[in-house]
């Protein structure tokens, strides 16, 4: 079955009203691929995104950077899943690396935040990948494995996650993963997947490239067999953002 392009956009803590709405009508205008091409999901943070939505053209979709693990109640500054989907925003970012190093995120909280996100009618971009120290210590997969089966073990259901596999030492780097880097993992991933979930779930889910993704670098990206499309940080603030999109044609 073929896995339909993903090109996500994470602009993680950018942006004032006015630029977010400069580069939402900058996407509004752009001719792409169609929706049955490419799936667009853009991720602002969280105050902007009832504007983001209210604004964003039709064929492309929103995304939350993060949810809580359970219900909301007593748990000051966030926000819960069941609050994303009260606003009907489909998507929420989990495991990001930025969330899993600096606000301590482990493997078994991202694995409970991604089933509890699940549960409630959320569709989930989850991500892993490794840091340069564990790269150059040959443990990239035993550490993507990990964090994969975190999730693994939670989620029964996986035809409303995307996995993003973005390198720690790619992300805001301008280091980006080779092409035969980015799908050498992504293989390792799929069949990790094959192994301990099933053959259908490795065939059909998607998994996306992340870090140091731009205009210039995003086709060969794109043309590896398993590199299935991206979550973009920097680029995706820009006009650029369009060129990374077109790369699914
Ligand atoms: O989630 C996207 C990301 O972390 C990659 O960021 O700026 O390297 O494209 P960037």
């Amino acid at each position: 079955m073929a896995r339909k392009f993903f090109v996500g956009g994470n602009w993680k803590c950018n942006g004032t009203s006015e630029e977010v709405k400069k580069i939402v009508n900058t996407l509004n205008e752009a001719k792409v691929p169609s929706q049955d091409v490419v799936e667009v999901v853009l991720s602002p943070p969280y105050v902007f995104l009832p504007l983001v939505k209210s604004i964003l053209r039709p064929d492309f979709h929103v995304a939350a950077q993060n949810c809580w693990v359970k219900k909301g109640g007593a748990f000051t500054g966030e926000v819960s899943a069941e609050m994303l989907v009260n606003l009907d925003i489909p998507w929420v970012i989990l495991g990001h690396s930025e969330r899993r190093a600096l606000l301590n995120e482990s493997n078994e909280f991202v694995g409970d935040k991604v089933a509890y996100a699940l549960a409630q009618g959320l569709k989930v971009i989850a991500c892993v990948g490794e840091t340069l120290e564990q790269r150059e210590a040959g443990s990239t997969m035993d550490v993507v494995a990990a964090q994969t089966k975190a999730i693994a073990d939670r989620v029964s259901n996986w035809s409303n996650v995307v996995i993003a596999y973005e390198p720690v030492w790619a992300i805001g780097t301008g280091k980006v993963a080779s092409p035969a880097q980015a799908q050498e993992v992504h293989d390792e991933l799929r069949k990790w997947l094959a192994k301990n979930v099933s053959d259908d779930v490795a065939a059909t889910t998607r998994i996306i490239y992340g870090g140091s993704v731009n205009g210039g670098n995003c086709k060969e990206l794109g043309g590896q067999a398993d590199v299935d499309g991206f979550l973009v940080g920097g680029a995706s603030l820009k006009p650029e953002f369009i060129d990374i999109i077109k790369a699914a044609e």
